[in-house]
């Protein structure tokens, strides 16, 4: 059982560790994802893991900690919009731009988890071939849970994860069935590249992104939290780039560097100051996609 204390004292760690806003009444939680850690780190009792943490900084157990309550829910093409929206209209003008200034089209997956979002737009990307040919793409992603990067980088799936979103195509075309799971193709694996990142911290240091999504994982943090982050994406963005939130999320009332494109059946965002560009380009290339 979790002591009223050991609740205050782990919800104020999760929530400056990792931004994880538990709120009341998440006891539950923590009594079934915090047993495994304790023993792995050969505690007897959560309690006793508590215990530990509180007599001073444990780096590897907190992050271990904050890893286990991770929610790390995801699938192949989720929302399936983003992703139409990406293959009929952002990409191709995107890469038109970046050919035409001579640089990548970049490309980040914020909260990555096992890889499903970042290997759904790297499968894309290989289906549209000529149509960006020419033009490097850069495929960044991200997670904080290295648990989660771990399995992102094997590529391996389950059959039940293969069946979650992912076009039967797709299947068949980048996927070998083995007796371990159902392995993606090396040259779609190679395409992405994963690396361990804290939303929490600075970023900065990836550079700027023609497209973002960062689906799914504001709606663990609380309004400041979000607002922290959503400004920081802001400021990743190329001017004219996309920010893909998750359908049920917005940066409306959080920040004012950021604008919801109106008419699009997604949490597509751009700056404030690209918007009236963002929607025309966006009406011109669903126009030509309707009409292809
Ligand atoms: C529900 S999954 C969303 C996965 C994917 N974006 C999607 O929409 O399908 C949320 C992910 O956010 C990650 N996450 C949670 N807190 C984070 C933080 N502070 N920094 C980076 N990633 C974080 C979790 O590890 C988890 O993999």
């Amino acid at each position: 059982m979790i002591t009223p204390e050991d609740y205050s004292y782990l919800s104020a760690l999760l929530r400056t560790k990792s931004g994880l806003a538990l709120g009341p009444g998440k006891e539950y939680l923590l009594e079934s994802r915090l047993p495994p850690v304790a023993k792995a780190y050969g505690f007897a009792s959560v309690n006793e893991l508590v215990a530990t943490l509180r007599t001073g900084p444990h780096q590897e157990l907190i992050k271990a900690v904050c890893d286990a309550m991770t929610t790390g829910e995801t699938f192949f093409f989720r929302d399936t919009v983003p992703f139409d929206l990406l293959r009929t209209t952002i990409l191709p003008e995107a890469a038109d731009r970046c050919r035409r200034a001579g640089r990548a089209l970049r490309i980040w997956s914020a909260a990555a988890s096992t890889g499903q979002e970042s290997y759904s737009i790297a499968m894309l990307l290989a289906d549209m071939g000529v149509q960006l040919s020419g033009v490097r793409v850069d495929l960044v992603a991200t997670d904080f849970a290295s648990h989660a990067l771990n399995r992102a980088r094997r590529g391996l799936f389950t059959q039940i994860e293969v069946q979650r979103g992912l076009p039967e195509r797709y299947l068949r075309q980048f996927f070998i069935n083995t007796p371990d799971g159902y392995r993606l193709a090396d040259d779609i694996r190679r395409r992405v590249a994963f690396r361990e990142l804290n939303l929490l911290e600075s970023f900065r240091s990836l550079g700027q992104f023609d497209v973002i999504l960062c689906r799914n994982v504001l709606i663990y943090f609380d309004s400041l939290t979000k607002k922290d982050v959503l400004d920081r994406l802001s400021s990743a963005l190329t001017p004219g780039g996309y920010l893909f939130l998750g359908a049920t999320e917005t940066a409306f009332g959080l920040t004012e560097r950021l604008v919801r494109i109106p008419d699009v059946p997604t949490s597509l965002h751009v700056r404030r100051e690209d918007v009236t560009v963002a929607e025309q380009r966006l009406r011109v290339g669903t126009q030509a996609a309707s009409v292809a």
